[in-house]
């Protein structure tokens, strides 16, 4: 495994935060009710026949600094009917603050970028500057610049206004990752990209070679922007001890497309005991996982015990330790799925859990004599 935290990218331009993440679901209206009682969302901002938009309705919420936009089409005509068609609810857009969206996307192409949306500038309530390129399968990059904006969101959106529900504070606050998969062989192609177009640096690589591909059946790489705000990870297939999840995810997607969304807390116990008692469902770790836990990854500052009842990882690299807790798909397709981390020192993504979770699963067949 390769990891290095210097910069070794060239930033063309300045690229701020992740903006906003816009899915593509069939019906969003019971959509948005599953992201409020289960991840603690709220309701910010509507756009619909309500506001002179009659193709399809987009609501966004957020949760303290991340903004979810879930957009439905209303007529076959739309193209999010044709998305929706091939890969069912998931992710769209991955959106991106920036200064110049004009320049921004100009360079872009200059540099190779494959072009989706040209810049469009809607001065009705102060300039709002937007612009799309493509990215792997059938995703997107937006470029926005609102600083000048004066209404709320994006022209034609209005206030969201939803009866109140009980929920548990989830203690989510920015997203921290998004990551791709994409298929066999494709994984650099897709580097180069974000290399040559963003100018973002490589600072992870895991390949052939490296046991946790063994044991993870997925090549992977990570990029970041200079300021480490974007982290975009990409995975390809591998062989491995066990099918892939790579390979099925892009059965079931129908193609490249985004795997998981990662969401920073600063408190994962309390974060994950909310979520649970809100009803969203994490993948089960084996009890043997925390058998040797501390001795795998050295001395932590929460209770193992804790840990275990919540079914929480933990993995560390040089810089320090991280926890990590991984939902189960979030929709019928076994395709995007949400990770909830909290970061205490480490750069990581979690690499060392591949070999762990795999080793107390087979350690447990073996206590069953199954192996
Ligand atoms: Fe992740």
């Amino acid at each position: 495994m390769y990891m290095t935290d210097k910069w070794e990218g060239k930033e063309h331009f300045n690229i701020k935060r992740f903006k906003y993440v816009e899915f593509y679901v069939g019906n969003a209206k019971q959509v948005v009710h599953f992201y409020r009682s289960a991840f603690g969302f709220e309701e910010f901002a509507y756009s619909g026949p309500e506001t002179g938009v009659f193709s399809h309705v987009s609501y966004v919420l957020k949760n303290r600094k991340i903004f979810f936009v879930f957009t439905t089409p209303l007529k076959s005509s739309h193209p999010a009917t044709d998305w929706l068609k091939k890969h069912g609810d998931g992710v769209r857009d991955i959106a991106f603050d920036v200064d110049d969206v004009e320049f921004v996307y100009k360079s872009c192409l200059d540099r190779g970028a494959i072009p989706h949306k040209k810049p469009i500038r809607n001065n009705e309530n102060g300039d709002f500057d937007i612009a799309s390129i493509k990215t792997y399968g059938d995703t997107i990059h937006t470029f926005i610049d609102d600083s000048k904006f004066n209404g709320l969101w994006a022209p034609k959106f209005k206030k969201l206004e939803l009866p109140k529900i009980n929920t548990s504070d989830t203690k989510l606050v920015l997203i921290d990752h998004i990551v791709g998969n994409v298929d066999w062989d494709e994984m650099d192609k897709w580097r180069e990209y974000y290399e040559k177009v963003f100018g973002f640096g490589t600072f992870v690589r895991f390949d052939e070679g490296d046991i946790s591909t063994k044991y993870s059946a997925l090549k992977s790489i990570v990029l970041r922007s200079k300021n480490w705000k974007i982290k975009l990870p990409i995975n390809e297939p591998a062989q491995g001890l066990k099918k892939s999840q790579i390979e099925e995810y892009l059965e079931f997607n129908e193609g490249a497309g985004v795997q998981h969304i990662a969401i920073l807390t600063d408190d994962i116990i309390s974060s994950i005991a909310n979520l649970r008692s809100n009803g969203v469902e994490f993948l089960h770790i084996p009890d043997t996982y925390y058998d040797n836990l501390t001795q795998r990854v050295g001395g932590i500052d929460e209770d193992v015990k804790k840990l275990k009842e919540l079914n929480i990882l933990v993995d560390r690299d040089e810089y320090g330790y991280l926890l990590q807790i991984f939902t189960k798909p979030l929709q019928d397709r076994p395709t995007l799925f949400i990770e909830i981390i909290q970061r205490k020192g480490s750069k990581g993504f979690g690499q060392g859990n591949f070999q762990a979770l795999f080793e107390s699963i087979e350690k447990a067949q073996g206590e069953r004599g199954n192996l």
